[in-house]
């Protein structure tokens, strides 16, 4: 087993086409207790199976607008999936479909084998915005999610205090969250969120307005915490180095409407660096591929051939 940064064990998994992680070799001794076993772990059932899904809005205009085109997608229980693209090819859109906020025009969508059709305690979508109450502490907020799911008060506690380890905020359980940093409070809505101990993440661009160090902070956190708790993650990102920090595998969605371009697995060992040579080489390949994408989107906006910028956090 290797260590990252801190010098924490962080499992490296194997290659995605074999990737079947197994609850006891992911979890840590003595996580047992404290966290509820992952149901559904099969090699045979994906954790979420998304089949033939469109989606259209509707927009002012009353015209309907093709945000999602026929997408297939398989996710394993404990992978760790990135989803890139332009800007506007629905990347939240599907994240919003599998937590069952939305309703697809068409297709299904499948978690451990049975349909969604509505929000689940299986599932959580942790926006940019985060979502944390002010007028309530640190341990407040990351008691709320198991008071809404009617976890008694002493199992709330303990698990309170356990996942603010787990994020390093231990000390802040009584703070209000506007004493914290962006970082800080990042932390605290991914404590929140674990301590409904969702099978599925769902992370729609968490780390966006963080600053790099803290970013970096938080991607060997998020790492630890993964490989400690097994979960499955579907996160999108606009930075393809942070993909290939992270992912497992990285899907590519075309500009509008979304479709998968390609998917790309990562089969670099853990812990990964964004500077690492390799990382660079991978994060290459995907942004040859999502600049075509940013080019189509560019011409649709504009109706000429620009030169596309490449979005903050997409540099080589
Ligand atoms: N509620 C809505 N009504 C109408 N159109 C919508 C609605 N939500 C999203 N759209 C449209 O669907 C498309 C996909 O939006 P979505 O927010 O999923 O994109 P995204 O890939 O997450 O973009 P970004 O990277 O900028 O966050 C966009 O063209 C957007 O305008
Ligand atoms: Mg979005």
């Amino acid at each position: 087993m290797s260590t990252n940064a801190h010098n924490l064990p962080v499992q490296i998994p194997l290659p995605v086409d074999h990737l079947s992680p197994t609850r006891s070799s992911r979890g840590k001794a003595g996580l047992a207790t404290v966290l509820r076993p992952i149901r559904g772990i099969s090699a045979e059932v994906p954790k979420v199976a998304l089949s033939d899904i469109c989606l259209s809005y509707r927009t002012q205009s009353g015209e309907r607008l093709l945000a999602l085109d026929n997408i297939n997608l398989q996710v394993k229980a404990g992978e760790f999936l990135c989803i890139v693209g332009p800007s506007g090819c629905g990347k939240s859109t599907l994240l919003h479909l599998i937590a069952g906020l939305h309703q697809q025009t068409s297709g299904q969508i499948l978690v451990d084998g049975k349909r969604v059709q509505g929000p689940g305690t299986d599932r959580i979508l942790i926006f940019q915005e985060l979502g944390l109450f002010p007028w309530l502490t640190v341990g407040q907020n990351v008691e709320f999610g198991m008071k809404m799911k009617g976890v008694d008060r002493a199992e709330r506690e303990e698990k309170t205090r356990y996942y603010l380890r787990l994020v390093h905020l231990s000390q802040f359980k009584d703070s209000y969250t506007h004493q914290l940093s962006g970082g800080m409070r990042q932390r605290v809505a991914l404590a929140r969120a674990l301590a409904t101990e969702p099978d599925v993440l769902l992370m729609d661009e968490p780390f966006a307005a963080l600053d790099a160090q803290t970013r970096d902070l938080l991607h060997d956190e998020l790492e630890r915490i993964w490989a400690e708790t097994g979960r499955t993650i579907i996160f999108v990102t606009h930075n393809v180095r942070e993909a290939i920090r992270l992912g497992d595998r990285v899907a590519l969605l075309t500009f509008r409407p979304g479709r998968v371009k390609r998917e790309f697995p990562v089969n670099l060992p853990r812990p990964r660096v964004l500077e690492d040579v390799h990382v660079a080489q991978a994060a290459r390949e995907i942004l040859d591929e999502l600049r075509e994408e940013i080019n189509r989107s560019l011409e649709v906006e504009y109706n000429v051939g620009v030169k596309p910028r490449v979005p903050t956090g997409v540099e080589e």
